[in-house]
């Protein structure tokens, strides 16, 4: 069984439909990116899968739980946190409050999940007291995989954690991705710098105008000539 099913999705806004049927999965434990060209539709699947929008048609299971059209608050319940493209972070809250404002629905006491998520990004321990506002770019998308971190989820959705940001930190911000993978928590994310996410990812999906376009293993997807040439730059 798997983690996540997303089946014939058909999402938009207002009257127009952007998905036309998109069907996707993941496995417990993977990595999968999502790649294609701007527009696609990568993140409305993505908040399709989280709630943020209602499918007009289209299935998404998650945990054999059928969570069509639930609210983004019962999803994250069920496991599944969201980083979104922009405004991920609160900037006017410091590193640790981001934290705690992530643990808002934990009844247990999360100090120790506080330490972990420090452990895994020690600049965040050494400035938590620094208001998220005045981070750089790379930090701030720790302090954002953080605080979704915080609700211990099986997914995590990151759309696109790697943009805007200098190839150093592009390489950090995935070396981060992998460990958390490591800890048995299975990652769906859109990545624009497709060919080096697609290097640690197990599976892709390539979307374009709405549709499903591709599907394979990372390893034949970065090996398939046309697939290069379209959509990964040569
Ligand atoms: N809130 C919105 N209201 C209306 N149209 C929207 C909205 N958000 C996105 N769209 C439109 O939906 C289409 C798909 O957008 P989406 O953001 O899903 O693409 P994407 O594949 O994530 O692109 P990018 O690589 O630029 O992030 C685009 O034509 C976009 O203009
Ligand atoms: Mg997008």
């Amino acid at each position: 069984m798997s983690l996540l099913e997303a089946n014939g999705i058909v999402s938009g806004y207002g009257g127009i439909d952007i998905l036309h049927g998109v069907s996707l999965k993941v496995e417990p434990g993977e990595i999968v990116s999502i790649i294609g060209p701007n527009g696609a539709g990568k993140s409305t699947l993505m908040k399709s899968v989280f709630g943020l929008l209602k499918p007009r048609s289209g299935q998404v299971v998650f945990n054999s739980t059928d969570i069509t059209g639930w609210s983004p608050d019962r999803i994250v319940h069920q496991g599944i946190c969201y980083v979104p493209q922009t405004e991920n972070i609160f900037p006017s809250l410091t590193i640790q409050e981001n934290l705690e404002m992530g643990a808002y629905i934990r009844k247990d006491n999360f100090r120790h999940k506080l330490e972990e998520i420090y452990s895994l990004f020690p600049d965040l321990r050494n400035r938590k007291n620094t208001r998220a506002g005045k981070l750089s770019g790379g930090q701030r998308q720790m302090v954002a995989m953080g605080r979704a971190l915080m609700l211990d989820p099986k997914l995590l959705l990151l759309d696109e954690p790697s943009a805007g940001l200098a190839p150093k930190l592009v390489e950090l911000i995935f070396e981060k991705t992998i460990e958390v993978n490591k800890t048995g928590v299975a990652i769906l994310m859109i990545e624009q710098n497709a060919r080096e996410a697609l290097r640690f990812s197990h599976r892709g999906y390539v979307l374009a105008a709405g549709e499903n376009r591709f599907e394979d293993t990372s390893e034949n997807i970065l090996s398939n000539p046309e697939i290069g040439r379209l959509y990964l730059g040569g």
